[in-house]
Order: structure tokens, then C-alpha cells, then sequence
């Protein structure tokens, strides 16, 4: 028998049809037993009357979150029961016969609400089965949506999705790396990218001019409630443009996103406000400032910008480092400041933030096309030639192999799908999220390996005593 989905039961009146799925609420009446079924597609209540033996029977055995094949005759109900609004409000399922395709024990907790009550360590230990609950799906399954109307945007602006690779070398973005040790180079490791920022670049020299992703990215560095050991970003980067034509394209972007896939969200301001990074800081003493005039209501968005970031701020021991990302040009009349190595503390970077609702959704820049601008800023910084060529000599190579002007952008997508889910953490749509120690509990990683694995990579651990 042809299986029926639940949101399609209406269709059926009148008419006997199989249903699969779970067994999402069951109540026990003695002479009747109600259920409320659930498949991806949604719920449907049924009952069990009192003539029916066999399915009685059947119906007294099973418990919430079994797997069952149901047969029954879809039917209306009656006027006073019928709930307006509400998929299957109007039809009930009588039940004629139950088979149980898998038992299931216990669940560790409730899966009917939202869940936020309960041990967020727990949830995440039984993952599979938190993501059972309403909310969850809605967000894994929006999350969907949203990769999908990027991919299409994208696409149809005439953007070519490049994946890049995992194992790789290290590029610096700020955080320390995750290494993977290489077996048959012993004693030497890839670095899990902290972002595609540099083969991005390449793929610029490359001649693709037009670049997308929907990257992972991964950094070690303090796990917080916007921030996870690897996380996602929507990752660009075009030829020929200047910083207002990323903004442009990424502007639009983000407007079509919400009016297509939350069209009850209201933007606050557009074009999106623009900021220095001089006035945020006087008026807000921040640069991710919350310009939401009213703050309770979910469905305000405040996006703005914020440009005219300082290229270099101060180390700890009086030198130079790259406030946001080493590859960012200066803006067009700061260059020559750069290159004669002069008023450093004042130039400023072609570089811009995204902001939404205070949170940082993503950020990018012109980048430095010039070799001699790049190794310029590394000097800057202190790098002697050595280390400059060692580590970003393939770049500065490219970039004297007919790079064309170039920048971009990458967003934080787990932020943005968080905001526009009301969510309070991005935990809440990683589907499996790891928790502030980095700790994916269901799968209880990191974990030690077989000492013939680390015999093979000839690692040895000492352990702090
Ligand atoms: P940046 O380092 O600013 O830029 O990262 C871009 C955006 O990614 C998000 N983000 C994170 N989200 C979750 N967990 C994290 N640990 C995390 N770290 C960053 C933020 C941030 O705005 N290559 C450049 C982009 C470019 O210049 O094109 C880059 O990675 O929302």
C-alpha cells in the first residue's frame, strides 16, 4: 500500500491509507486510545475505537517515539472538534492497524516543546533525537531554504561555486589552527582552513572572476554563544570591482533573502546606514552597534555597515598587526602611506563589517593585488623576508602572475540563519553543534586514538602532569 504523507492526508477523506512514521503523543482512554502521528511532513491525530480488537490491542503496546506503519481511514470531524488553522485540524485518522517497524526506549526528555528548560548537555548528547522536536526541524529545515535561495542568488548574478580545500596550509585570520598530522610526511601537518580567504584570492589570479562558497570554516579559539570550532560561511569574491560594488551585490542579497524567505521581517532602513568605524566607536563604543529601535520586537532587522577600519592596530610589545585580515588593501589614497611606510597608525583598510541586530555577520575587503603592497604590510608587521616568503611566497607569486584587482566578502551564515530564526546561540541551528569546550558529546570527539595510529604518524603525547 502506498504510503501517504501526513500533510497530504486531507487530500484522502473518506478513504483508507497507509501512514509511516512516529509515534509522537499516545493517550490511553481504556475503551479508545487517541495518538498523535508524526512525519517529516507534519502530525496527525488518530484514535483507536473501541471495536477495533486488533488494533486495540496493537495500540496498547506501543509507546511515544516508536516507529509505526499505520492503516486507517482518514475521516471528517465533526464540526465542533474541527481546529481551524491547524494541519489535519479537520480530519482525524481511525485507526484499523498498527505495525511496529522499530520500538524505541525511553526518551532521555520531552521532545513536544521547545526544549530550551531543558540540560542544553543533554540535548546535545542525543542530538538525533532533539532534533525531533518542531523547532529544531524548522530551523535545520529554513537553514535549507536559505542555503538554496544563495546558491540560486549567486548563480544567477553570474557566480561560479568552487569548493576548496580542507587540508591545507595555515592562513592567518586571527585564530589558532587545527592540524591534521600527514603520515607520510612525518612531522608535518595540514591546517584545516580558518577561511577559503587565500585560494579564494587564487581562483581571482585563476580567472574565474566571479567566486562562491558555502564554506567550513575552522578555528580554535574560545568557544562562545556566536562562535563554534568550525562554522559556516557564505564566501565570495569578484574582478575589477572597488568596495562599493561588493557592497552593492551583498546588500542586495541580504535584502532579497529576508523579503523571500521572511517576508514578516521588516528591515529597518534602506540602503543599509553606513558607519566609520570612528563614529561607531564615539557613539556606540562598539563596532557592531545595535541600531534596532525597538529591541522586543523579533521581527526588526538592523543591518548596517561599518567602513574606515584602521588597517594596523598595536601589539603588546609595540608593533604592527593587521586588524582584520593581512590580505586587505589599504584604501586607494592610503597606499603610498603603506609603501613609504609612513603614518601607519592612520591608514585605514578597504575594509568592511556587516552588522545585524549587534552581531557581526560577516566581513571583507579590497585586497592588495600588488605583490609589493602585500609584502609591504608584512613588513609592516615585522615579518622578516624569510618567514614572508615561506609562508605567503605562493601568494605574493600569484599576485605577480596577473592578478586582477579583487575582494569580497564572507558571512557568518550560522549568525545570519540564528538572527532570522530568533535563536538565541548558533548552537541552535548546527545541527550538530559542539558545545564552549569544543566537545561534540553524541560522538564524544575530540578523543584519543589507537597507539597504532599515532605509532604510524610516529606522535608521541606527554601529558601534562
Ligand atoms: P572573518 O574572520 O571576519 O572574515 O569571518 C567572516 C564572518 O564569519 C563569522 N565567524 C564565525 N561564526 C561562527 N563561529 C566562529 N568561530 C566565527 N568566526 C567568524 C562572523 C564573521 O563576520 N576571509 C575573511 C572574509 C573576507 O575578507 O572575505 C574572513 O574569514 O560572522
Amino acid at each position: 500500500m502506498e504510503r501517504i504523507y501526513i500533510k497530504d492526508l486531507s487530500e484522502h477523506k473518506d478513504k483508507e491509507v497507509t501512514i509511516k512514521g512516529w509515534i509522537d503523543v499516545r493517550r490511553d482512554q481504556g475503551k479508545m486510545i487517541f495518538f498523535d502521528f508524526r512525519d517529516m511532513s507534519g502530525k496527525v491525530q488518530g484514535v483507536v475505537l473501541p471495536n477495533a480488537t486488533e488494533a486495540l490491542e496493537a495500540g496498547s503496546n506501543v509507546r511515544p517515539e516508536w516507529v509505526v506503519e499505520v492503516r486507517g481511514k482518514v475521516n471528517k470531524r465533526p464540526d465542533n472538534a474541527v481546529q481551524e488553522g491547524k494541519l489535519n485540524g479537520d480530519i482525524e485518522l481511525e485507526i484499523l492497524s498498527i505495525n511496529v517497524l522499530n520500538e524505541a526506549e525511553t526518551p532521555p526528555f520531552d521532545i513536544e516543546g521547545d526544549g530550551k528548560e531543558i540540560n542544553e548537555e543533554v540535548r546535545l548528547r542525543y542530538r538525533y533525537i532533539d532534533l525531533r522536536r518542531g523547532r529544531m526541524q524548522e530551523n535545520v529545515r529554513n537553514r535549507h531554504e536559505m542555503t538554496h535561495f544563495v546558491r540560486d542568488f549567486y548563480k544567477k548574478e553570474g557566480f561560479t561555486e568552487i569548493e576548496t580545500p580542507n587540508m591545507t596550509k595555515s592562513t592567518p585570520e586571527g585564530a589558532r589552527d587545527y592540524v591534521v598530522p600527514s603520515r607520510v610526511e612525518q612531522g608535518k601537518f595540514y591546517a584545516l582552513p580558518q577561511s577559503p580567504q587565500q585560494y579564494k584570492q587564487l581562483l581571482m589570479t585563476a580567472g574565474f572572476e566571479k567566486y562562491f562558497q558555502i564554506a567550513r570554516c575552522f578555528r580554535d579559539e574560545d568557544t562562545r554563544g556566536d562562535r563554534q570550532p568550525e562554522f559556516t560561511q557564505i564566501d565570495m569574491e569578484m574582478s575589477f570591482v572597488e568596495q562599493e560594488d561588493v557592497m552593492a551585490i551583498n546588500e542586495k542579497m541580504l535584502i532579497e533573502l529576508v523579503k523571500t524567505l521572511y517576508p514578516e521581517k521588516k528591515i529597518q532602513e534602506t540602503p543599509f546606514p553606513r558607519l566609520t568605524y570612528k563614529e561607531a566607536m564615539d557613539k556606540y563604543g562598539t563596532d557592531r552597534p545595535d541600531l534596532r529601535k525597538d529591541k522586543d520586537n523579533p521581527n526588526e532587522l538592523a543591518f548596517c555597515w561599518v567602513v574606515d577600519f584602521p588597517m594596523f592596530e598595536k601589539t603588546d610589545d609595540g608593533g604592527w598587526t593587521f586588524t582584520h585580515n593581512p590580505f586587505s588593501s589599504p584604501q586607494p589614497e592610503h597606499v603610498n602611506d603603506l609603501v613609504e611606510g609612513k603614518n601607519t597608525e592612520n591608514i585605514l583598510a578597504a575594509q568592511y563589517d556587516i552588522i545585524l541586530n549587534g552581531s557581526e555577520i560577516g566581513g571583507g575587503s579590497i585586497r592588495s593585488h600588488k605583490p609589493d603592497v602585500l609584502r609591504k604590510v608584512f613588513e609592516t608587521m615585522g615579518y622578516v623576508k624569510e618567514r614572508i616568503d615561506e609562508n605567503f611566497g605562493h601568494m605574493l607569486k600569484a599576485l605577480a602572475s596577473g592578478t586582477p584587482p579583487h575582494g569580497g566578502i564572507a558571512f557568518g551564515f550560522d549568525r545570519m540563519v540564528m538572527l532570522l530564526q530568533d535563536e538565541p546561540n548558533i548552537r541552535e541551528v548546527i545541527p550538530f553543534a559542539k558545545t564552549g569546550e569544543g566537545k561534540d558529546l553524541m560522538m564524544d570527539a575530540p578523543a584519543e586514538i589507537d597507539q597504532k595510529q599515532l605509532d604510524e604518524l610516529k606522535i608521541k603525547i606527554t601529558k601534562d602532569k
